[in-house]
């Protein structure tokens, strides 16, 4: 064979992976292969391979004479939608996607140029693990993997889907990245597999329901998205990168937008007169934004509160909204956690907070406190005050309690904050109140449930409604609801140059 021959047939082998056969395999259990993957990922002819002829060093265990081109992952840059982007794609069928030396090799090449370039990551994760035939220097190719994405952390967007098995130290390399999207049925997630649970607690557990994607999505919030298969999880992750730029110098993507009828009428009656009823806050969300640009985040993990980008005359934001149709929006653990992270992800990236907040207050109980309502109420609490993008307030009806601090109240930073004229800014509900502090007078009253009655109505009236804090200037404005998203468009424009830079320091101290 003369040279050019020779590197074709190179190339021809790496494109192969581990073979006919084995892609087969790959098909059969309903997944695509890593090349069919950055295909459908990639803008058409946009991907540049980097690495497609490294080998393993390895030679026990007969691995000397087991060699794939690439070793099991294909690594390079390429566009999408016309901006650069840095992906790895871990091919299963090579040693089912495990992780060597060199493999880790190619991926710490592309992280590391991913960050000096100022552009994302994404990660098609599907791999058995750390390569058993190689032993430690797997585990610290695995290590030189974390170190890069919590030093990349905060500075380019990092964006990991899970397309297969993703199993013991392995999760932590996603875990630290930004979102993990998971693909129902065929991608599961856990440090220890049921194999070991089995032994160490008995414990009898499928893999789904060990570490699948609803599994992840819903009771552990470990993934943020999950999609029926790999083209669609393909096109959520394009999509989800449309909203944020590139890395944390850029300002956010905008779309144009022309200025028409701004004053959605539909916003007036979404909050029901009886204070005690539910509505759904994506409606609010829905009659705010520009039309069908909600991305949920974490749809179906605490959903008491709501999370996503969205665009607003074309400019993305980060929307966080207690939701009353689920636990009539309090916060607890599991939501704080959420939107806390949201809250950050969305600082890093310079994307706009809007906050929409109708909140009786914290959870009660046992279950709360032993599981660190404290310190994790308090993740939110400093998610909000360490934020310096643009921020907005919208209460839209209950503002009680500490929530109505932590919620991006002026006196944690907020910038605008406004109320529509439902709105109740107080210590507590009215009945709560009245029981507390009237508690003698409507003891010893003639009728002492016609005495509660009267002194709720008391409270009600005094505080049940925006104007004490307009008055002290603590709300802005109070707004009819149809003029939400003009008096929005307006305030995040006039927020636009923002300048606001923290004190000097090492980093903070976040109640982790
Ligand atoms: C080397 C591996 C491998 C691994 C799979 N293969 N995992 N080779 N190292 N970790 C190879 C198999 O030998 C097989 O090769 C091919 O990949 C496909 O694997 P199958 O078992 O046939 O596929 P499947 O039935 O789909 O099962 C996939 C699997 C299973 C669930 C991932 O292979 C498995 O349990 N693998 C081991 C997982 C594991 O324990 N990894 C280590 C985790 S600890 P042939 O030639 O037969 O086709 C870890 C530590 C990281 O990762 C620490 C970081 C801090």
């Amino acid at each position: 064979m003369n040279k050019r021959e020779i590197l074709d047939q190179k190339m021809k082998e790496a494109q192969m992976g581990g073979g006919q056969k084995r892609i087969d395999a790959q098909h059969a259990k309903n997944k695509l292969t890593a090349r069919e993957r950055l295909d459908l990922l990639l803008d058409k002819n946009s991907f540049e391979e980097i690495g497609a002829l490294v080998k393993h060093r390895s030679t026990d265990f007969g691995m000397d004479k087991l060699h794939y081109p690439g070793d099991g992952v294909v690594t390079g840059y390429g566009t999408i939608n016309g901006r650069l982007i840095y992906v790895f794609s871990q091919d299963f069928t090579v040693f089912g996607g495990s992780l060597s030396e060199t493999h880790a090799e190619k991926i710490c090449k592309i992280m590391d140029m991913a960050l000096q370039n100022g552009a994302p990551v994404i990660g098609l994760n599907d791999s058995g693990g750390a390569r058993i035939q190689e032993g430690v220097v797997s585990l610290g190719g695995y290590a030189d993997i974390f170190y890069r994405n919590t030093r990349a952390s905060g500075v380019i967007p990092q964006l990991s889907l899970i397309m297969g098995p993703c199993a013991g130290g392995a999760v932590y390399s996603p875990a630290i990245t930004d979102f993990i999207l998971m693909v129902e049925d065929t991608s599961y997630m856990f440090v220890t597999g049921p194999n070991v649970v089995k032994t160490v607690t008995n414990e009898e557990v499928s893999s789904e329901d060990l570490g699948g994607a609803s599994v992840h999505s819903e009771k552990s919030g470990v993934a943020h998205l999950t999609a029926a298969n790999d083209l669609e999880a393909i096109e959520d992750i394009k999509k989800l990168l449309s909203y944020i730029p590139q890395n944390c110098e850029e300002d956010v993507p905008s779309l144009p937008y022309t200025i028409n009828q701004e004053i959605r009428e539909e916003l007036a009656t979404i909050v029901p007169e009886n204070p005690n009823l539910p509505y759904d806050i994506r409606d609010v969300v829905f009659g705010i934004i520009d039309h069908d640009t909600f991305y949920e985040i974490h749809k179906n993990f605490a959903p008491n509160i709501v999370v996503g980008f969205a665009r607003l005359a074309g400019r993305s934001i980060g929307i966080v909204a207690n939701q009353p149709a689920y636990l009539a929006g309090v916060l607890d653990v599991q939501s704080s956690q959420k939107a806390a992270r949201f809250v950050r992800f969305c600082d890093s990236f310079n994307i706009p907070l809007l906050v929409l907040e109708d909140v009786p207050g914290f959870l009660p109980g046992t279950d709360q406190e032993w599981n660190a309502i404290i310190t994790n109420g308090a993740k939110l609490l400093y998610a909000f005050c360490e934020a310096t993008v643009p921020r907005i307030t919208v209460i839209t009806r209950k503002a009680y309690g500490g929530a109505y601090d932590v919620m991006n109240s002026k006196h944690i930073g907020a910038d605008m904050n406004f109320a529509w004229p439902s709105a109740e800014i107080a210590v507590m509900g009215a009945k709560g109140a009245a029981e507390i502090i009237f508690k003698n007078e409507i003891k010893s009253a003639k009728n002492p449930e016609q005495a509660l009655i009267n002194k709720e109505k008391e409270y009600a009236d005094i505080f049940a409604n925006p104007y004490r804090a307009a008055e002290r200037g603590f709300i802005d404005d109070v707004i009819q609801p149809e003029q939400t998203r003009v008096k929005l468009i307006k305030a995040f424009a006039m927020l636009e140059n923002k300048v606001n830079t923290l004190p000097k320091k090492k980093h903070g101290n976040i109640p982790l």
